[in-house]
């Protein structure tokens, strides 16, 4: 043999063991990285229901609520004490609740030892009283925000919003709901007994690193934190007894980073009939509803008497390619709620037919359009600045934002202040699910979107709000923008943070 023979085997082989080696660990990485508690525990611990949360009302018709972040411990398992973040408790926090028209003020104190701030997922309200990352709450300081309720019935939700460590508070479980009421939904016959047959029900996906929450990306998830059981209000496999035929479910995506697609396993379908601003003009039905983190869906659905029904998370098609679904979460399934229904129930009046009118705007009147391109590494090729203003809007004008992901990876997008319609989906009419009033949509690599947007203000040239997507761990990355909403030939100022102001009280901005 020649030496070159010779050497040409010796390579030959050597590369033959590694493509073995690597193929075999890729076959084991493939394998192992789809999660499913689908079958696998039974469901025994009774579902928390957040407290509604305490207020009181001022001389002046306001309504008052303390809200306080602290650190303490909550036992999800059993005697073992895991330490986590809360609001006026040691996990998430109470349900606020304000009706339309009704003026709010919320005493926020921040009993952490680190910095955070407080934002209103889907309010509609002045950039100043937003809890963006410009609205920082010093350890032992407070912030009391206020403004005046002026938009349809919701389910909407408050987080922190601290730039770069967002994922983090929020993990460790600061988040709460914020519930609007207004009269159009009061006169439905819906379901609204809170925690009766009206349930709050916020899923996160965790992960135990012995006691502790994990919190670490596994290699090859590009999505951020990934668990591998969900819990609802902060119970592990949570099951609700319940008494009526027909059950509401507010359902929030209070998770990092994942996706699901809630169902049924006999494939029963339900009625749609919210989405993350409110209701749709008639209920919709559909046996799954995909939501990405931070959307809200309120579905109603039907119980028979004596059954015990599983509210489940499926392996989803609308996430992207099989490196996505595989590596990214899309194909993990869940088993996230036992329903279980009396022996006899309480007869529920049908579901409205009609709903009601969107107040969402549908583009017709746009005065112009934008282009949100999303990208890992920043919006527009651009990572996020706190003191540089993106996009600035003109106040009272509806506008058209076209938004894409071709970055090979799931995205959503969020729009701070503002309620849009979306008008259509990859040149498409929008599907069912996003057919109401939206904050946050999904966007699976591959997809582009037409969102109609109205700037209804008020006026405020030096404090932005944001908009990012809501996969946490890209929002604290750099994939935020900052857009302003100023009067017809104002200007944007580069914004001034507004942080540090331990200890005082600096609300007295009333006007
Ligand atoms: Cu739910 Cu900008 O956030
Ligand atoms: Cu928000
Ligand atoms: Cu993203």
């Amino acid at each position: 043999m020649s030496r070159f023979k010779r050497v040409l085997i010796i390579v030959g082989s050597v590369v033959t063991v590694v493509a073995m080696a690597v193929g075999g660990l890729f076959a084991w990485l493939w394998t192992g990285a789809d999660v499913s508690t689908v079958g696998k525990a039974s469901f025994d611990n009774a579902l928390a229901i957040p407290p509604l949360a305490e207020s009181t009302v001022d001389k002046d018709g306001t309504r008052v609520f303390d809200l306080r972040m602290r650190a303490g411990e909550t036992e999800f398992n059993a005697g073992r004490k895991t330490p986590t973040w809360g609001f006026n408790g040691s996990y998430l926090g109470p349900t606020l609740r304000a009706a339309r028209g009704e003026k709010v003020r919320v005493r926020i104190a921040n009993g952490l030892d680190e910095a955070s701030s407080v934002h209103w997922h889907g309010m509609h309200l002045p950039a100043r009283m937003d809890g963006g990352p410009h609205q920082m709450i010093a350890p032992g300081g407070t912030w009391t925000p206020h403004w005046k309720v002026d938009q349809p019935a919701a389910t909407l939700w408050y987080h922190p919003h601290p730039h770069g460590a967002t994922e983090q508070h929020v993990r460790r479980g600061l988040a709460g709901l914020f519930i609007l009421d207004d009269d159009k939904s009061r006169d439905l016959a819906l379901p609204e007994r809170y925690g009766v047959d009206d349930l709050p029900v916020i899923v996160q996906d965790v992960r135990f690193d012995g006691v502790k929450l994990a919190g670490g990306h596994k290699i090859m998830q590009n999505v951020g934190f990934l668990g591998d059981q969900t819990m609802v209000n902060g119970t592990l496999r949570p099951y609700k007894e319940v008494g009526d035929e027909l059950i509401r479910v507010r359902l929030l995506n209070a998770s990092t980073a994942r996706t699901y697609a809630f169902g049924f396993p006999d494939g029963r379908a339900f009625s749609l009939i919210a989405t993350d601003g409110g209701l749709l003009e008639r209920p919709e039905s559909m046996d799954r509803v995909q939501l990405s983190p931070g959307e809200r869906a309120e579905i109603v659905v039907r119980m028979r008497a004596g059954e015990r029904v599983m509210l489940r998370s499926f392996p989803q098609d609308n996430y992207g390619d099989a490196w996505n679904r595989r590596f990214g979460g899309g194909d993990d399934s869940f088993d996230v709620l036992e329903l279980r229904a009396a022996g006899e129930l309480r007869p529920s009046p049908a579901i409205p037919a009609a709903l009601g009118e969107l107040e969402a705007p549908d583009g017709k009147d746009a005065v112009r359009g934008r282009y949100f391109d999303l990208k890992r590494s920043g919006i527009n090729g651009r990572s996020m600045v706190m003191d540089r203003v993106d996009e600035t809007v003109t106040r009272g004008t509806t506008e058209v934002w076209t938004v894409r992901n071709s970055n090979g990876m799931p995205h959503n997008f969020h729009v701070h202040d503002v309620q849009f319609r979306v008008s259509e989906v990859n040149g498409e009419a929008p599907p069912a699910a996003l057919r109401g009033p939206k904050d946050t949509v999904f966007l699976p690599n591959g997809t582009t979107m037409k969102l109609a947007l109205r700037f209804t203000g008020p006026a405020d040239p030096d404090t932005p709000y944001m908009y990012h997507c809501h996969l946490l761990y890209h929002e604290d990355e750099g994939m935020m923008g900052q857009f302003v909403v100023v009067d017809k030939g104002q200007r944007a100022h580069a914004p001034s943070q507004q942080t540090g102001r331990s200890g005082h009280e600096h609300e007295h901005e009333h006007g």
